[in-house]
């Protein structure tokens, strides 16, 4: 089939390459031309392991282009996967994708297009995509006959440092669109994914990936909303064990046993039940204030889904609270933060617990020192104000320090010779911001271990 994608965002990319190499014939528009030079050279602008090996083989059914022109004309599909910031009320700005669907109406020529918000975008918003693209349509004076189109829902629930593998492997495909042709375009579009009928060049199946992915036709709204509810549900999971963390704290439980044992009901389930800091990123933030905004379009309380961010946002506050109730004052001393990436395997810094966890030491007169394997260099141009606390080496971080937390769960942390930095600080307390360093070893090694629950 030929298939349009518009962005190449992380949704937008990983979705073009992805049905590239499912043998689509793909074209990714972009207007930064930076970034389309960049593809074109077979380099990938974001940090996503696998990404170039799956760009390389996917290229002989891959383009990359700025002109809308090129890549709308005679498609059967077109992926629109713009960004979509949080404005200031919450409510996620849409003009890029307005302006986005503007563009693919004027360049709309084909019998039937499938014009796919893959952008999560709230409730409603296939309604407002489908009235822009019939509005600027109609207003060409150029327009072909026999060209229609609809409009389709097809959420995206990749992970960052995870995207090609939970694009190849998803646990299920969400399709919704009110017009029984689009789903059926769509359905086809994915036979080769719903059927697992590929070999992929860089990551296996993992034991519990399905051989057949289901899907999930459904209406447009309930597209739309599954996505929300989904990422809601797993941000409201993280708050619940770090709500429980902070009661077995102070009860004298182990978090992590209790996690076991409430994760071995297979009712729960044992993921996404990890205590720490906290959860951040482009998605459960952004994603669960929109759905708040939208319930309160309609004048719904969401009280389930605030509380989950307010307990979020109070682990990061937490964590400075164990600090200053070992140290007593955070004025003068040292603090090493390990990780500044929201999460370990990207250099993405969007609402990272890092970020606030700073500002909180910094408001309080703490020096900070930050650390990063991977997204020091970004941290460096989209937080200048911040760059002078980074250090590129951990002894820079560990050199006369008064407590370091393990903030992102980097592999290289859990693995670190912790040893050979304890003797470098000035008091040897380490908070592990992310329950995954082993407390009677760190004990051993001469370290005053400290966890998120009190
Ligand atoms: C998430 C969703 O998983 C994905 O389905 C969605 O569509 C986009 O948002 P992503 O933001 O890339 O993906 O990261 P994810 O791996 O889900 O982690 C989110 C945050 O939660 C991270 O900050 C992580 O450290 C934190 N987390 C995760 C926890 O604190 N505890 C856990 O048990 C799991």
């Amino acid at each position: 089939m030929r298939v349009c994608v518009v962005g190449t965002g992380y949704v937008g990319l990983t979705t073009g390459v992805s049905l590239a190499f499912l043998g689509h014939q793909v074209t990714c528009i972009d207007l930064d031309q930076d970034k389309v030079d960049m593809l074109r050279g077979g380099k990938c602008p974001i940090y996503e392991p696998g990404m170039e090996e799956l760009l390389a083989e996917a290229a002989p059914n891959l383009t990359f282009t700025t002109s809308y022109a090129e890549g709308v004309p005679g498609a059967d599909v077109v992926f629109v996967a713009v960004q979509t910031p949080s404005a200031g009320d919450g409510s996620p700005d849409l003009r890029y994708l307005r302006s986005a669907a503007e563009s693919v109406a004027q360049n709309l020529d084909h019998e039937f297009t499938v014009v796919v918000n893959k952008s999560t975008v709230p409730i409603g918003s296939g309604n407002w995509v489908d009235a822009i693209l019939r509005d600027s349509f109609a207003q060409r004076d150029d327009r072909p006959e026999n060209c229609e189109f609809s409009v389709a829902s097809n959420p995206e629930f990749l992970r960052e440092g995870n995207a090609i593998h939970d694009t190849l492997f998803p646990d299920r495909i969400v399709i919704g669109s009110d017009s029984p042709r689009a789903l059926e375009v769509l359905n086809q579009l994915y036979r080769p994914l719903i059927n697992q009928t590929f070999t992929p060049p860089v990551f296996q199946p993992r034991p519990d990936d399905t051989t057949a992915v289901p899907l999930v036709s459904t209406d447009l709204a309930s597209a739309e909303l599954i996505k929300y509810a989904a990422n809601a549900f797993l941000a409201l999971k993280i708050s619940y064990v770090n709500e429980i963390g902070q009661l077995a704290g102070k009860v004298g439980a182990d978090i992590t046993e209790v996690a076991r044992g409430m994760g071995l009901d297979q009712r729960i389930g044992s993921r996404f039940l990890e205590p720490g800091v906290g959860w951040g990123g482009s998605c459960f933030g952004k994603d669960t204030k929109a759905l708040i905004a939208t319930a309160s379009e309609y004048n719904y309380d969401m009280p389930i889904v605030k509380a989950a961010r307010d307990v979020n946002q109070r682990q990061r506050e937490i964590a400075v609270e164990r600090l200053q109730s070992e140290l007593r004052i955070l004025k003068g001393r040292k603090i090493g933060l390990l990780g500044v990436a929201f999460k370990p395997n990207t250099d993405d810094l969007r609402d990272s617990p890092a970020l606030d966890i700073a500002g909180l030491l910094l408001a309080r007169g703490a020096r900070v020192k930050l650390h990063d394997p991977i997204a020091g260099e970004r941290f460096r141009r989209e937080y200048p104000e911040l760059a002078p606390h980074l250090s590129d080496t951990l002894d820079g971080v560990f050199d006369d320090c008064d407590a370091v937390v393990l903030v992102t769960k980097w592999a290289q942390y859990i693995e670190l010779d912790w040893g050979k930095f304890v003797g470098l600080m000035r008091t040897p307390i380490v908070l592990d911001g992310r329950n995954v360093l082993d407390a009677e070893r760190m004990s051993r090694l001469g370290f005053k271990y400290l966890s998120m629950a009190g």
